[in-house]
């Protein structure tokens, strides 16, 4: 059971959700219509038009556990994401980027809130989508790709979805959820470039790990990577 709270304008829904359960110590979604200071990884902001899905979730979960729950979110994501459109072609970009046509479709941004809860922010491009020169690369929208939906219709199907995982996920683990992420996965079995900072490390990606982490083949030895974003070899 979650409370919701529908803002009409935050300056991140992540802050808005830490705020609520902090005082509530109790589980919650918050999404906007707006935000003024989206955010996204690696200090990245997130283009944040109205019409389009900005969601966070607060719960508590241990550390330990949080990898998994990454690589489950973009999961859940490409299930919503393939309900509104089941004829594009989606791919799983570690950690939890969701590309419709190789553009991404959403972001998802993971944070540490008060009273050991964690926070799952998500952005989903629904009605628009940034475009290539503000994003800095190539972006895909629900409604450009067919879909004719709104926000709360994708938050809903979310929802939906998510909580179905993670009962099942608690019941029976994760084999079957990093079998499914596998399947979907960009660039598997394929030379990807990691970029971590100013660091640039260069592998095939081999699979994942239990905890989420990604695993890069280097001249034959097996890497663990835990941060970091991925690149196809060409790709800018
Ligand atoms: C990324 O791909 O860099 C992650 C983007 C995460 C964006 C979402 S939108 C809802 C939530 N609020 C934020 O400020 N960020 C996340």
């Amino acid at each position: 059971m979650w409370t919701w709270l529908d803002l009409a304008e935050t300056d991140s829904t992540n802050n808005a959700a830490d705020k609520l359960c902090a005082e509530t110590n109790c589980p919650c979604i918050v999404t906007a219509k707006r935000q003024t200071a989206g955010r996204g990884r690696r200090g990245r902001s997130w283009i944040s038009d109205e019409g389009n899905l900005f969601m966070s979730f607060a719960f508590p979960a241990e550390l330990d556990n949080i990898g998994q729950i990454a690589v489950l979110s973009g999961l859940a994501v490409l299930k919503t994401v393939r309900a509104f459109c089941p004829d594009v072609s989606l791919l799983l970009k570690w950690p939890n980027d969701v590309l419709a046509d190789g553009a991404k479709i959403s972001g998802i941004l993971f944070e540490r809130a008060r009273n050991g809860f964690w926070i799952m922010g998500i952005g989903i491009n629904v009605v628009s989508h940034p475009e290539t020169a503000a994003a800095g690369y190539r972006t895909a929208g629900l409604n450009a790709l067919g879909a004719a939906t709104d926000r709360l219709k994708v938050l809903h199907k979310f929802v939906v979805i998510w909580d179905e995982m993670i009962f099942s996920w608690r019941q029976e683990g994760f084999n079957a959820f990093k079998r499914q992420w596998l399947d979907n996965a960009y660039n598997l079995g394929k030379t990807i470039i990691v970029k971590q900072g100013d660091k640039e490390i260069s592998g095939i990606l081999s699979g994942l790990n239990d905890d989420g982490s990604l695993q890069l083949e280097i001249a034959g030895k097996m890497h663990k990577i835990l941060a970091g974003d991925v690149f196809a070899l060409k790709e800018e």
